[in-house]
């Protein structure tokens, strides 16, 4: 599909309300050319020959032409404006809705502030075009075929001679699209570029703030700020160069008439009426010369968004939906990984990863950082897919499940804590809206979050900032923790959940998750050994493999990695004794 049938795709359901309004539209072109044609009768009949009983008519028809017109220009910018808002309204849900099926890969890649732009500037650009430039070109070209024939049939040697001027603008029209087109297309690039850099530093505020960067980031963003100022100059500096030309060929219309018109009234072959006929044409031929360089832009401008937006829009998920998912809605909570490796930019990031978990058991990964444990999480989640190897859910490859069903059963509380803008029960409740204010209650109290929610201003109620502004880190952990659990999941991960809480804290958080009702596999990422002791299974990840694996005794008795870790956590009374014991 090109950027353009898409595009039409959507105005296809309004295409009856867009042709209504073209048909006004050329109502009104027609009406326009009545008011010369009465004109010259008022000069050449009324004024010349004295007839002054027509009067009255022409002058009632006038009116009648103007309040008619006036009827249909209102009806036909309404029409227009509901087809524009209507496209941009289905155009943007679409592209909302393919936002959101991208996966991770696709938000990696793109900047936010550039996603932003599509639905913002771009998908402007493309209402515009919509509620005005269709009409106003269609409109124009329309009054400059009926002046046309008009003044053919008024007079066809002045039209001919009239038509001296077309060739020219189409060269000019032609010079002007292609030299503008990619300096449209900058100034689309520039406008993201530069929509990306103020939201990441609003973001990123805090940081800069605590690095006193200011100064540096002011100066970046004049940069920013400057290239979009040259980029729109430049193109500027082209169409300006354009503008007058289009002006200088309307303008040499009068002179042909008033030279060539005024030669044939003295000479007897046209009326003074006619001239005056063919004057009231004139405009309609001029302002379409006069304005073609600025309907140009108006033009680029919305090919080169349309063409944005469309790029982006194309851009296929890797984590595709099955076509024919395997049916399941409960999950017991088996996994398996069967010799999982994935890869980015051909760089291994984790390699031949095999493990087997019962529903209901606990798993404990611990490891260096970017040894790849957040990764095997996010391959489960099915974030990504596997370079090799099968991870396996119920016995189930991913792949083969719905992408809803699996995820639905998985509730997660991620390294990077993210909350909206909401209340603390909206936050909790995120998984399960329609949840009861003590089941929210319930997944907090279990989360430990009840007691210091209860004390915030508002309780539950209480605003949270944009990522969970105003609260500390373990305080957003712990939501984030309630809002995992909240979903009864049958698989549970904890990636990193508890780094930012104290001991006690987490302990009791420990005690809480033991209690779940409903068997529940857990998996819990950390770097304390506290965390991950009880657990079934201990996986050590180093630089992508699983290096040991046992449950804590066989782990320590193993003296490896795990064992020194722990060592180095709880002290060395058992090392020194062992030590000295081997002696
Ligand atoms: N999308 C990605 N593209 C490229 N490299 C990635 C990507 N995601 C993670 N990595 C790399 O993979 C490695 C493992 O990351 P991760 O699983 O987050 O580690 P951990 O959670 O153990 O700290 C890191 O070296 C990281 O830089
Ligand atoms: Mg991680």
């Amino acid at each position: 599909m090109t950027p353009f049938k898409w595009v039409y795709s959507f105005l296809k359901k309004y295409r009856g309300k867009m042709l209504l309004g073209l048909f006004f539209t050329t109502f009104i072109a027609l009406l326009t050319i009545v008011y010369p044609v009465i004109s010259g009768i008022i000069v050449d009949d009324v004024i010349g020959a004295g007839n002054y009983a027509k009067l009255p008519v022409l002058i009632g028809s006038l009116l009648g032409v103007t309040v008619l017109k006036g009827v249909l220009r209102y009806s036909s910018q309404i029409l227009f404006e509901i087809c524009s808002q209507g496209v941009l309204y289905s155009m943007r849900d679409t592209v909302y809705r393919k936002f959101l099926s991208e996966d991770i890969g696709f938000y990696n890649r793109h900047r936010t502030g550039d996603l932003m732009s599509r639905q913002t500037g771009d998908m402007d650009a493309v209402r515009h075009f919509f509620a005005h430039t269709i009409y106003t070109l269609y409109e124009n070209s329309l009054l400059l075929s009926f002046a046309l024939i008009m003044i053919f049939t008024v007079n066809v040697k002045l039209a001919l001679c009239m038509l001296i001027v077309l060739p020219f603008t189409a060269i000019t029209t032609y010079g002007q699209s292609k030299q503008v087109r990619p300096a449209f297309s900058k100034i689309r690039q520039q406008y993201s570029s530069l929509n990306a850099f103020v939201q990441e530093n609003i973001s990123g505020n805090r940081v800069v703030k605590a690095f006193a960067k200011e100064d540096y980031e002011i100066e970046k963003f004049n940069k920013e700020n400057d290239a979009y100022r040259e980029a729109e100059l430049e193109a500027s500096g082209i169409w300006m160069k354009y503008v007058p030309i289009f002006e200088f060929l309307s303008n040499v219309l009068t002179v042909v008439l008033m030279v060539y018109g005024g030669y044939m009234v003295i000479k007897g072959e046209m009326t003074m009426g006619d001239l005056v006929t063919v004057n009231g044409y004139l405009w309609m031929l001029m302002v379409p010369l006069r304005f073609c360089g600025w309907w140009i832009n108006d033009v680029h401008r919305f090919v080169t968004s349309a063409e944005k937006i469309y790029t982006t829009y194309n851009q296929e998920p890797n984590v595709k939906r099955p076509e024919r998912p395997v049916e399941r809605t409960h999950f017991r909570g088996d996994v398996s990984f069967r010799d999982v490796s994935y890869k980015a930019d051909n760089a291994d990031i984790i390699s031949d990863i095999s493990f087997d978990v019962k529903a209901g058991q606990t798993v404990g990964i611990i490891g260096t950082t970017g040894s790849g444990k957040s990764t095997v999480m996010n391959l489960l989640c099915r974030f990504f897919d596997t370079a090799q190897g099968e991870v396996l859910v119920d016995g189930v490859n991913v792949k083969d499940l719905d992408l809803y069903d699996l995820r639905d059963n998985i509730g997660i509380a991620m390294q990077d804590v993210f909350l909206f803008s909401d209340t603390i029960e909206g936050n909790i409740a995120y998984g399960r809206p329609d949840c009861s204010f003590e089941e929210v209650k319930k997944a907090a109290k279990m989360a430990d979050a009840n007691l210091f929610i209860q004390n915030m201003p508002d309780g539950y109620d209480t605003i949270v900032g944009e990522r969970g502004v105003g609260l500390s880190g373990g305080q957003k952990q712990r939501i984030s923790l309630a809002r995992a659990l909240i979903k009864d999941p049958a698989i549970l991960i904890l990636d990193d959940t508890t780094s930012a809480v104290d001991m006690e804290t987490e302990s009791y958080i420990q005690k809480q998750l033991k209690n779940i009702e409903k068997d529940c596999t857990i998996f819990i990422i950390a770097y304390r050994i506290s965390s991950i002791k009880d657990a079934d299974l201990i996986l050590v990840m180093d630089n992508g493999r699983i290096v040991e694996r046992g449950t804590h005794d066989e782990l320590v008795a193993a003296g490896g990695y795990y064992a020194t870790a722990f060592h180095h956590q709880y002290g060395d009374f058992q090392k020194g004794g062992d030590e000295d014991g081997k002696k």
